[in-house]
């Protein structure tokens, strides 16, 4: 890979990661109702144990939770982890100096001198792109972040941003986005294409579509919270393609939807961060490594996809 600096070389080798959202986070996921902490400590054990060495977390999850658990997480085990975290840039941050200061209370929570990754958690609506890009340069330099990433970036702001960042000669590692197989816009808009060519690892959050590829939710058993909202025309379509990931996970030895959807956003050249709430989940869907999807059955999974999304585009 030529295009990737020696400095973020080490997050094109992470195949999958592990995501902590879901760890103190009330609004969304419910922490506290039907899972806690044992439940996530033992979500980051066994993604330890089956060799996952890469968390995200960000200091907007359970506001700052997230990151106090994982610091005593890390502190327990003797495996080397990656962290990943994430700046939150509230209107009322406005310098670049916000992002050193920001850091500064992360890495407190978390525990440690520095993180692998530090991630704009979206655009900015007080701070231009360089100069967020500034201040993510000042966290390089002050050895606070190995490297540094955006998250949210379309692709015109992307580039910028890698722009940005060149001029202080330093690589933007990654852009952090949405991507599932019921979520492709960045397909469509060239995101995925580009971060190839300019040798940005593309994060994929959400790749199981906040458990929908699971397989476990439909029109008689539909998720909680704000999801039921979110998802409830969309359940019901899903069947076809669910039915596609089982069949193709039989050829596979019994792979389960979770993680043929894991290993698609993988043969796309993503990194999947899927979140885990619980040993269970975590355990499954480290079994999402280890083998591929033959570029046929990509390719169907493509289609049937497409079908759900743009339907009228695939009618025969
Ligand atoms: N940068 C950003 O703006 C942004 C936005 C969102 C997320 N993220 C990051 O991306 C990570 C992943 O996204 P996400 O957590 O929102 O969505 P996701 O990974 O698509 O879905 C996670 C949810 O799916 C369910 N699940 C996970 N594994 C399962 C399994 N094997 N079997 C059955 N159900 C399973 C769980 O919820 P239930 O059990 O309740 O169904 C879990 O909370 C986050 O943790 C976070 O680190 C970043």
């Amino acid at each position: 890979m030529t295009n990737v600096s020696e400095e973020t070389r080490f997050l094109h080798a992470v195949e999958m990661g592990l995501g902590a959202m879901q760890w103190g986070d009330r609004a969304v996921w419910q922490y506290g109702h039907g899972y806690g902490v044992e439940d996530v400590r033992q979500a980051f054990d066994v993604s330890i144990d089956e060799g996952i060495r890469f968390v995200d977390t960000a200091e907007l999850y359970g506001n700052g939770l997230s990151e106090r658990l994982l610091g005593r997480f890390i502190k327990e085990t003797d495996q080397p982890v990656l962290i990943a975290t994430k700046f939150f840039p509230w209107p009322w941050r406005f310098t670049k100096g916000a992002l050193p200061r920001a850091l500064k209370g992360s890495l407190a929570r978390l525990g440690v001198d520095s993180v692998d990754l530090y991630q704009v958690h979206w655009p900015s609506l007080t701070m231009s792109t360089d100069l967020l890009m500034d201040g993510l340069a000042e966290c390089v330099k002050s050895g606070m972040a190995r490297a540094v990433g955006a998250s949210n970036f379309g692709h015109a702001r992307m580039v910028a941003a890698y722009s940005a960042l060149a001029r202080n000669g330093i690589q933007l590692a990654s852009n952090q986005v949405h991507y599932s197989l019921l979520n492709r816009t960045i397909e469509k808009r060239g995101v995925l294409a580009r971060c190839k060519e300019l040798g940005v690892r593309l994060i994929a959050y959400c790749p199981l579509e906040r458990g929908l590829l699971a397989g476990k939710y439909n029109a008689e058993n539909m998720p909680s919270g704000s999801r039921a909202q979110k998802y409830k025309e969309l359940i019901p379509k899903i069947q076809p393609l669910l039915r596609l990931m089982t069949e193709i996970g039989q050829d596979h030895g019994g792979k389960s939807c979770a993680q043929v959807a894991l290993n698609w956003v993988i043969c796309k050249g993503a990194m999947p961060i899927p979140g885990a709430k619980n040993s269970a989940q975590a355990q499954q869907n480290a079994g999402a490594l280890g083998w591929r999807l033959t570029d046929e059955q990509v390719a169907r999974l493509d289609f049937a996809s497409h079908a759900i999304m743009e339907p009228t585009m695939t009618a025969h």
